[in-house]
């Protein structure tokens, strides 16, 4: 994988200066803010700069989104009285230096570090309608106030360069990443190092896993997406890429628009937990997702795009509107929808590339507890996963005779599986590097799409409860050992494998 180009120092003096300088206040297109938070950051800015990570960094498990894990220290001494709290998140925690908070109380020098359990989960509904009105810039900064380094802003090399404009004018440090798929167009590239230049940041691109490429244009040619849909494609060169990059952060800003996509986004909020994508802390409620031009028009976002005087992609002055990958994107007419210029050839429901699935209402149905619910549709049009000639698809009667077989001669794992269900999806890596690293050491690896018509048969036979269900047919028994965990990298796999094989 390509190495990720991180946030430079550049891009934190460039947002610094711009304070100093405030641009914002020659123009009335917006409120000012509260700038309270400016003159403690260049002691925040430096160590940001020390904390900054590339994007697909190792997750830091131990650092979680809530917000609010107090940590009361109390004085070794009895006879002071007096019990101060110190919320971990912020500044103060430097005043504990050297303890290690594992949860139960520490000596600290002078103070005992009792760990309350008590966590306080933001209510991002609530937060949505306080910020329903508020301008982009509000939002922004209300997003980067909260979660710093771990926020970056998904920029397309479109007119979502507002979002970057605006994270400038907060005067806050700020991230960018974008998703080369390898397929945008010349003029995009160009813009890409325009904005770099313009705004003195480093964008970190996220680029798409070469061996899935290859595999899928060896096997399908350059266009496949013409013939059998733009999701197989979209996934391997934006969706993966995305989810590791997501998986480095605890939010991300889009320049998603109601007014774009009546038929999807109509509904989108300001902020909400992520409906489909999980953050460095893993499972449901581990990204927050801010979408501060949600309730922007278009013509507004132009207006103030014009009036900042912010570079612009040239392909915008050839009747293109809402822009992606060359093939699949082209101009529209005056009149046509902006939406109409992207898989033009597909039915305008589907016009969802997978980065904002969410949308998307039968794939937001997931329950609460991490795992992907059962489906109620088992026959959406979603594009099959685990597709690698190393994990054997198995059919209904293929598993059937996996239950008879008492004395197999392989041990099987076998993974229950809906290709629309996002946790299904998001073992997909894992689950083929496991594949691939038990081949050919006597151990069988399939899959078994359990959705639809096979649900209830899965739920009686198959100990399905949700998905992903993770199966071990041991070689001397026919009764499957479920997985019992929700922990679906590599290594944990392996190691049940190996515990039972
Ligand atoms: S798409 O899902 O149809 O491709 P669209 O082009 O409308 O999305 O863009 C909506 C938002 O998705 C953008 O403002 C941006 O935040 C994010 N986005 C889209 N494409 C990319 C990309 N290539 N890299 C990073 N973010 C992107
Ligand atoms: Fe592939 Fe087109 Fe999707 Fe780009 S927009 S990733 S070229 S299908």
């Amino acid at each position: 994988m390509a190495s990720l180009a991180f946030t430079s120092s550049q891009a934190v003096s460039s947002s610094f200066s711009s304070y100093e300088q405030p641009r914002a206040s020659h123009f009335g297109l917006f409120k000012p803010l509260n700038r309270s938070h400016l003159p403690s950051m260049a002691a925040n800015i430096s160590r940001r700069k020390c904390a900054v990570k590339p994007l697909n960094a190792e997750p830091k498990r131990n650092d979680s989104i809530v917000e609010n894990v107090k940590q009361r220290c109390l004085p070794n001494a009895l006879n002071y009285p007096m019990l101060e709290e110190y919320d971990f998140r912020n500044d103060t925690v430097q005043n504990l230096e050297g303890c290690e908070l594992t949860g139960s109380p520490l000596s600290c020098g002078e103070f005992t570090v009792v760990v309350e359990e008590k966590v306080k989960v933001e209510d991002y509904g609530k937060l949505a309608k306080e910020l329903e009105n508020g301008s982009p810039l509000e939002i922004i900064d209300k997003a980067l106030e909260k979660f710093g380094n771990d926020i970056a802003i998904a920029f397309s090399g479109a007119e979502d360069v507002a979002l970057i404009e605006y994270a400038q004018l907060t005067g806050r440090p700020f991230r960018v990443f974008s998703l080369d798929t390898g397929r945008l167009n010349p003029e995009t590239y160009k813009f890409f190092d325009e904005v770099e230049k313009h705004y003195g940041i480093r964008i970190e691109y996220m680029f798409p896993d070469a061996v899935e490429v290859q595999a899928l244009v060896r096997s399908k040619g350059l266009f496949s997406f013409y013939e059998d849909g733009h999701q197989e494609c979209c996934r391997v060169r934006k969706v993966r890429p995305l989810r590791r990059a997501l998986k480095g952060l605890r939010g991300w800003i889009t320049g998603q628009r109601k007014d774009q996509s009546p038929g999807t986004r109509s509904e989108i909020p300001v902020v909400q937990v992520d409906p489909a994508f999980e953050g460095m802390d893993g499972g449901v409620g581990s990204l927050v997702k801010w979408n501060p031009l949600a309730n922007v028009d278009g013509k507004d976002v132009w207006n103030f795009l014009r009036t900042m005087k912010v570079p612009m992609n040239s392909l915008h002055a050839q009747g293109y509107i809402s822009i992606g990958c060359e093939p699949c994107t082209r101009p529209v007419l005056p009149g046509q929808h902006e939406r109409e210029g992207r898989w033009w050839w597909e039915d305008a429901k589907a016009k969802e590339c997978g980065l904002h699935k969410g949308n998307l209402k039968e794939e937001a149905q997931l329950n609460g507890n991490g795992n992907g619910d059962v489906h109620a549709n088992g026959s959406a049009t979603v594009a099959d996963i685990f597709d690698t000639e190393k994990i054997v698809s198995l059919s209904r009667p293929g598993v059937e005779n996996l239950l008879k077989l008492q004395n197999r001669r392989e041990p099987w794992l076998v993974v229950l599986y809906a290709p629309w269900c996002q946790f299904c999806q998001a073992m997909e890596g894992s689950y083929v590097e496991l594949a691939e690293k038990l081949a050919g050491t006597g151990m069988k690896v399939g899959k078994f799409r359990a959705d639809g018509e096979q649900k209830a048969f899965a739920q009686k036979e198959l100990q399905l409860g949700s998905f992903p269900t993770i199966l071990f047919f041991p070689n001397h028994s026919s009764r499957p050992i479920k997985y019992p965990s929700e922990k679906r990298d590599v290594d944990s796999l392996m190691a049940f494998v190996n515990a039972l094989r």
